[in-house]
């Protein structure tokens, strides 16, 4: 008989499933719980082969319905999830596998899935990524499970690799937002993990190729195949790193100059507003400002009091923000990016384009009248050409 760790076992249905019918949206939303397709679960496989032989132990500690294990080849496979039904379905879907049903974030040691210290172990997966102090739909993103304190970070997903880290897995290989590295302040909060292991391959997919995602703004997911290395990653490696997209593309986020060179993103502390203040708002990646305004009308904690003599820079960021459909999926955490020799060229043909929706900064700026918003469009759109060269979206 089946036996899953842990918990006693209830019916398994007699199918193979592979969306996790059983959760409401609202579940699915705390347990992160969406299944991944099966061509990124061979392209995870492809990246560990060279690492594994027969006794290698390849642990899923999130493994919803086991997706991850739908693969051949010999090696000792554990499952885990903290979701009794998921867990029921794994065993259901491949009765060889030890399937485990604990918190994957408490108690964190490698003895709980049975693992000595002595097993090469290699951990694959998808785990929850889910902003556990989100505002934004906090009615419905509640965490209440114990996480140890060590590993306790804003973002499931963040927590997760520091479990692996905590775990001393040998190589992990796991889908995440590609945000967790590029954005210096959650690869700050990844220290432990950061510190222990190094990136050595990494695949850009699209977050909306996943079917239950797919509502919102599509973000770049990585598949980061990551291996014990003590001088571990510094973020200056990241900078450098060549990141590759599923299709082929290409990027180091060296290769760019942000906004936050010519402009401040944030708005100042304490600072008094007056009635002729030019208010703009906060600044954080491209999919935010896809989501935001840029000028606005009411002062609040989170408007920047625009410095008049850098104004043409944040029409810049609001015609960004305009023509941002061209941008790809995966520039989509990135901040504000520009070729400002380029943009002082046709510096006149962006003002004009921006006024013609913001009429009130005719009063503020200087603009060529003698433009057309045709004319306009057009050197903005050669403008993203060059800028974006191979990423640019047709
Ligand atoms: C994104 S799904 C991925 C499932 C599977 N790895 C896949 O890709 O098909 C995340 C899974 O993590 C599980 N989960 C969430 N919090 C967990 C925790 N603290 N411990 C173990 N599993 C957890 C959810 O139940 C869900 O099945």
């Amino acid at each position: 008989m089946a036996v899953i760790h842990n918990q006693t076992q209830k019916n398994i249905k007699d199918v193979i499933l592979k969306d996790q019918f059983h959760l409401k949206y609202n579940d699915k939303i705390n347990l992160g719980a969406f299944y991944t397709p099966q061509r990124y679960v061979n392209i995870v496989w492809q990246m560990i082969k060279p690492f594994i032989d027969e006794k290698t132990i390849v642990l899923d500690s999130s493994c919803g319905y086991g997706n991850f294990f739908d693969y051949n080849i010999s090696c000792i496979k554990k499952a885990n999830d903290i979701d009794i039904v998921a867990c029921n379905q794994t065993k259901n879907n491949f009765p060889q596998i030890e399937v485990y049903n604990k918190n994957a974030l408490f108690n964190v040691n490698r003895k709980i899935f049975d693992i000595s210290d002595n097993d090469e172990l290699i951990i694959i997966g998808n785990p929850p990524y889910n902003d556990t102090t989100s505002i934004i739909r906090n009615e419905i993103k509640r965490y209440p499970i114990e996480i140890d304190s060590d590993i306790k970070t804003r973002d499931l997903g963040m927590s997760f690799l520091l479990s692996y880290a905590k775990l001393n897995a040998e190589i992990v290989c796991v889908l995440h937002p590609l945000s967790y590295l590029i954005k210096k302040s959650n690869f700050n909060l990844l220290k432990n993990f950061t510190a222990n292991y190094k990136l050595i391959d990494g695949v850009i997919i699209d977050s909306g190729t996943f079917k239950e995602t797919s509502k919102g703004i599509s973000f770049p997911i990585i598949i980061a195949l990551y291996i014990k290395d003590i001088r571990g990653m510094d973020y200056n490696y990241i900078l450098n790193y060549k990141f590759t997209t599923i299709d082929k593309k290409s990027f180091s986020l060296n290769d760019f100059d942000f906004i936050s060179n010519y402009i401040d993103k944030y708005p100042i502390k304490n600072v008094k507003h007056n009635d002729t203040d030019i208010l703009f708002w906060t600044m954080r990646d491209i999919n935010a400002l896809k989501r935001n305004r840029t000028f606005m009308g009411e002062f609040g904690c989170n408007t920047i009091i625009v410095d008049k003599n850098k104004l043409d820079y944040y029409i810049y960021v609001d015609v960004f923000k305009q023509f941002s459909y061209l941008i790809p999926y995966y520039f989509g955490n990135l901040e504000v990016f520009i070729n400002n020799e380029l943009f002082n060229k046709y510096k006149d043909y962006f003002i004009y384009e921006c006024v013609m929706r913001n009429n009130f900064l005719e009063k503020h700026i200087s603009f060529n009248k003698n433009i057309s918003l045709q004319k306009a469009n057009e050197v903005i759109i050669d403008y993203f050409k060059s800028l974006l060269g191979q990423h640019y979206v047709y």
